[in-house]
């Protein structure tokens, strides 16, 4: 079909950051951090309060928990044995959205089928017990505010999700209402918390030397130990970084912005996370092929394009229904790789802002970061891109941050948050 090659050119070079660019993100992000903590609107960062610190590694004893807030609902039942280990006692989990089927994701769907949906799920791993008492901590992964651990309130919704009645609510109270509309009586929601401070909890429940908890998967966003210059208790703040918008977005940035959910909102995580990284592809390509195109590349089809150029001729085909030979499909690999690169850099430049905020006037100290989330796990070049543009940013200090994968950390940080709401 013949690639516009000039066009591909700057399509890619739009997509591609300089070690400057990436500092002045990493300073501005500090500079909004400390903006939002004493309460600025200037600040694009809202730092939620998660009404929680570090676990102790003591926590203990048998809880549900649920993890919402992807593409797929999980409730697992599980015992904490302390520092670190625990068991899976049972589990269930299920896709929100079914296409041709059902989507309680969508502005057509209530709270009410939504919280029914994820209430099944919870009963599933109940095996029909509806006597036992049991305490639930719910890993709920979109923007809330809390008074408390106990619940949470929607402020709006990310990752293009739109159920209706939802926003302004609270979630333990919409999920309480639904276990007892199914005759769960037993089963008392009692911590909300964000999925990267589940994430941090779980890591911190292993070992001590972990602030930062993100997640790099559907969304993008970090969490971390504020210790407030010990002036009160330190506490885990939900970040919201996704939200971060002093950044120099690309004209696909603006246009994929434009057509989204949410306008203006979380300009950081439609630069970045798995919900829009193939939406940036398949616009950067409409662009070079000068006319709109009738399906959307997603991230696994630019993983499949990346590892294979001639699996990825036949995906780019399936989609768009032009024919690409395999050298056509490698002479997009660039492009793929660049919004990648591109994604994994911002991600750096976020944690960085982060080291430094905590560093304050003192040095970094030896710490890991602790990172769940498909886009950070499985997709090409984000892990190389991701170290290699700290140690750009951090120089020497970069070997005092190890970042690592801790996967399946929802589901253990909501348990996790369930045992330090009793001990409270
Ligand atoms: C979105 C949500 C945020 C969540 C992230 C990862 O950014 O707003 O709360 O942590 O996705 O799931």
């Amino acid at each position: 079909m013949g690639l516009n090659e000039a066009k591909l050119a700057a399509a890619v070079a739009a997509f591609t950051l300089d070690t400057d660019e990436l500092q002045a993100v990493a300073a501005a992000f500090r500079y909004d951090i400390e903006r939002g903590l004493e309460g600025n609107t200037e600040s694009t960062l809202p730092v939620l309060p998660a009404y929680l610190g570090l676990p102790t590694g003591e926590e203990q004893g048998e809880y549900l928990a649920l993890d919402f807030g992807g593409t797929n609902v999980r409730v697992l039942r599980l015992r904490l044995l302390g520092h670190g280990n625990f068991t899976t006692l049972a589990k269930a989990a299920a896709p929100l959205r079914v296409s041709g089927q059902y989507d309680y994701t969508g502005s057509s769907a209530t709270a009410t089928e939504l919280f029914d949906f994820i209430a099944g799920q919870v009963d599933a791993v109940l095996d029909g017990d509806h006597q036992t008492p049991y305490r639930l901590g719910h890993t709920f992964s979109f923007p809330s505010s809390q008074k408390d651990l106990r619940d949470a309130r929607l402020l709006h919704w990310t990752k293009e999700f739109a159920t209706s009645g939802v926003e302004g609510a609270y979630v333990n109270a919409l999920l309480q209402e639904a276990l007892l509309r199914r005759g769960i009586g037993n089963v008392q929601p009692t911590a909300v918390i964000n999925d990267t401070v589940a994430v941090l909890l779980a890591a911190a429940y292993e070992r001590g030397d972990t602030y930062i908890g993100s997640i790099y998967a559907t969304g993008q966003n970090n969490c971390y130990l504020e210790s407030y210059g010990e002036q009160r208790p330190a506490m885990i703040l939900n970040m919201e970084s996704g939200n971060f918008g002093k950044l120099l977005p690309n004209a696909y940035d603006l246009q994929l912005d434009a057509g989204s959910e949410k306008p203006g909102r979380q300009r950081l995580e439609k630069m970045v996370s798995g919900r829009y990284l193939g939406a940036l592809f398949t616009l950067a390509m409409e662009d070079i092929q000068g006319r709109p195109l009738s399906s959307s590349f997603t991230s696994q089809d630019m993983a499949v394009l990346l590892s294979d150029a001639a699996a990825g001729a036949e995906a780019l085909q399936r989609l768009f229904g032009i024919s690409f030979s395999a050298a056509e499909a490698a002479a997009l690999q660039p492009l793929a790789a660049a919004i990648l690169r591109r994604s994994a850099r911002l991600v750096a430049a976020a944690y960085t802002g982060i080291l430094w905020h905590r560093a304050g006037s003192g040095p970094i100290v030896p710490q890991q970061i602790a990172i769940d989330g498909s886009v950070y796990e499985k997709m090409p070049l984000v892990q190389e891109t991701l170290t290699q543009a700290m140690k750009e940013l951090l120089a020497e200090d970069a070997a005092k941050v190890q970042l690592r994968l801790a996967a399946g950390g929802s589901g253990l940080g909501a348990a996790l948050a369930a045992a330090m709401c009793k001990e409270q």
